[in-house]
């Protein structure tokens, strides 16, 4: 695993966007051979995603042979909700890109067969040719996409119930309104996303700070998801200096030497 610590959310935001970019670039995609990235949405992605805009914007890069399939979507929330993830998406990111809407994948939480359309979203993945480069962020409860503690370290895409945990950290989009949460949500599995080539996440500020310790610094744990990400070969966790406040100071100074160099 790699863990890049940055000053602050604007620093890792850049940093995680030219990696994004420079991979996109690289490998250079066709409409045969399109790159395939998985989106996550939430605060932490957003100064990624702007970036990123500021990229196509300065003519730096394209997204038309790039595919995208976002990790989770609530259930029964309607997509035209400004809280659905396909709204976030949409606003956030992709209509300010030159992204085809045919490549764009977001799980359906409104489908009359939920089972259904959660084998079919993995079905899609495998016909793209998987995930190049998975994006994430973590939950404060160390969450990747909806993988709530618990979950199989080994899932597929499905239908999870949230904890109060994560409803009440997501009622701040809801009026602060715990009801107006929604209790269920389909997502990704912790195996969907290990199956990526690449994996990179994003984490920021002092209330994301226990996750991270989980995250990098504890035992690989289904009480922690995004733990698992220290089986995957090609994993890099872009994080700013709060939110490696419970790091021990030996993790925190191995990964800074590393990546300056001095190791
Ligand atoms: C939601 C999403 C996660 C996201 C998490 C953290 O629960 N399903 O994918 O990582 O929120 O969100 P934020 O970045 O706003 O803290």
């Amino acid at each position: 695993m790699r863990v890049i610590i940055e000053p602050d959310y604007e620093a890792l935001s850049k940093w995680a966007a030219n990696y994004v970019a420079n991979r996109i670039i690289q490998a250079n995609p066709t409409p045969e051979k399109p790159f395939v990235l998985g989106c996550p949405t939430g605060s932490s992605p957003l100064g990624l995603y702007r970036n990123l805009i500021d990229m196509y914007s300065a003519g730096k890069i394209s997204f038309q042979n790039v595919i995208t399939f976002n990790m989770d979507e609530y259930v029964k929330l309607p997509e035209d909700h400004p809280e659905s993830y396909h709204s976030f998406m949409w606003n956030n990111f992709f209509k300010h890109i030159d992204i085809k809407p045919e490549n764009v994948h977001i799980l359906n939480g409104n489908a009359p067969d939920l089972v259904a359309e959660c084998n079919h979203y993995e079905e899609l993945i495998a016909q793209a040719g998987g995930v190049d480069l998975f994006m994430g962020g973590i939950g404060p409860d160390g969450h990747l996409a909806f993988n709530e503690p618990g979950s199989s370290l080994s899932s597929r895409t499905r239908i999870k119930t949230l904890t109060t945990d994560t409803i009440h950290a997501n009622s701040r989009f809801f009026d602060n309104d715990l009801s107006l949460v929604p209790k269920q949500a389909l997502t990704v599995g912790i195996g969907t996303v290990m199956d990526a080539k690449e994996v990179l996440l994003v984490c920021s500020g002092h209330n994301k700070a226990r996750a991270l310790k989980h995250c990098i610094d504890g035992d690989i744990s289904h009480k922690w998801t995004s733990s698992m990400l220290q089986m995957h070969p090609h994993a890099i966790v872009v994080c700013d200096e709060a939110a490696c406040d419970e790091l021990t100071v030996g993790t925190y100074k191995y990964y800074l030497d590393k990546e300056r160099g001095n190791l």
